[in-house]
């Protein structure tokens, strides 16, 4: 699968990386099984998939024993991406950044994934109990210097906070939602991004599987699958992106690909991406989705989705 280097790093990402929340077996549904997850991440390896993002918030802890069980000793020969920093309190996930908490979740994912050193650790998202940048950042440093983890990346934070943590300690990416129906990235914080040098990894770029085009009707989703609680699989977002994925479908059709691919592949293609990572529950999906690296270079391709996409207008409230 085409790589691409993630800047200021030595970490050559398949433009297509694997998003392993599902696999963490909460929040999506009642379909997610351990040797289906298995099978996904043996299927990751075998298209050429050079790394895994996951989080400790993932079914708490289980997606990154799902991955280290799944990938056994090939986990020292990719990149596994995973995030610091939220807390189950009560049941409820919070972003807590406090240094202490810091350094102990960062002792229990070493501990969870068998390693000494984690590749990339990504700040999960920016911390809701108002801990100062600098007391978040100087522990992350320090940890760093202590062999934790390699490279330190962010998720979810905007422009300024990327200037102002950069001003603390080296970061060398920016992880945001970003697909067809997700395009609040262009703009500023890409530009401040680039201005940066961090490698953009963009999430959720099937808008948690909407862009696939599998859903026909408005779909129900049992209370396990979060998609039971998001307005975009109802009512008018529905319709929107129902169209929108229609669409895609009819060029994916006439280039011979899954609509899955066109959809992922777009967004590896936008400037300042560096990869995607696609969620997937099972070994059919990694297939689909690993076509969108054979689309990247495809300019003329994404004239025309640029110009689908412009035809539906931006996603109704
Ligand atoms: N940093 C952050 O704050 C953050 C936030 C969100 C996500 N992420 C990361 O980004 C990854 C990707 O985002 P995401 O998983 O939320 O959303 P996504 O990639 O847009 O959608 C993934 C879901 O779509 C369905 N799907 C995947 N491939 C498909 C295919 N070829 N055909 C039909 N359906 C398909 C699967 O669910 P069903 O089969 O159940 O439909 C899958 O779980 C996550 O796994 C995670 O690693 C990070």
């Amino acid at each position: 699968m085409l790589t691409r280097r993630l800047p200021g790093t030595d970490l050559d990402l398949s433009v297509v990386g694997f998003g392993a929340w599902a696999i963490g077996e909460k929040w999506w549904g009642d379909d997610v099984t351990e040797a289906r997850s298995i099978a996904a991440v043996h299927a990751a390896l075998d298209h050429g998939y050079t790394w895994f993002d996951t989080a400790p918030v993932y079914g708490w802890g289980r997606s990154e024993a799902v991955l280290r069980k799944a990938l056994g000793p090939r986990l020292r020969d990719v990149i596994v991406a995973t995030k610091v920093g939220v807390r189950e309190i009560d049941g409820h996930a919070q972003s807590t950044l406090t240094a202490d908490w810091i350094r102990q979740d960062v002792d229990a994912i070493r501990k969870r994934l068998g390693i000494e050193t984690i590749d990339l650790l990504q700040v999960h998202w920016p911390c809701e109990l108002g801990t100062p940048l600098e007391e978040t950042f100087g522990a992350l440093d320090t940890l760093r210097t202590q062999g934790a983890f390699r490279y330190l990346g962010v998720c979810n934070y905007g422009a300024d906070d990327l200037r102002a943590i950069r001003a603390i300690t080296p970061i060398v990416s920016l992880q945001t939602g970003y697909s067809l129906l997700r395009r609040e990235l262009e703009g500023p914080l890409r530009d401040t991004a680039m201005a940066l040098d961090l490698g953009i990894l963009a999430y959720e770029p099937l808008c948690r599987g909407l862009l696939s085009g599998k859903f026909t009707h408005t779909p129900t989703f049992p209370d396990t699958d979060l998609r039971s609680r998001d307005d975009r699989f109802r009512g008018r977002r529905f319709l929107h992106a129902k169209a929108l994925a229609d669409d895609l479908g009819k060029v994916a059709r006439r280039v011979g690909v899954p609509t899955a691919a066109v959809a992922i592949g777009w967004a590896a293609a936008q400037p300042g991406i560096t990869a995607v990572i696609a969620g997937a529950k099972g070994p059919e999906q990694v297939a689909q989705n690993a076509q969108a690296a054979t689309l990247v270079g495809q300019g003329r391709l994404w004239d025309v989705v640029g110009r689908v996409a412009a035809v539906h207008g931006g996603t109704p409230r």
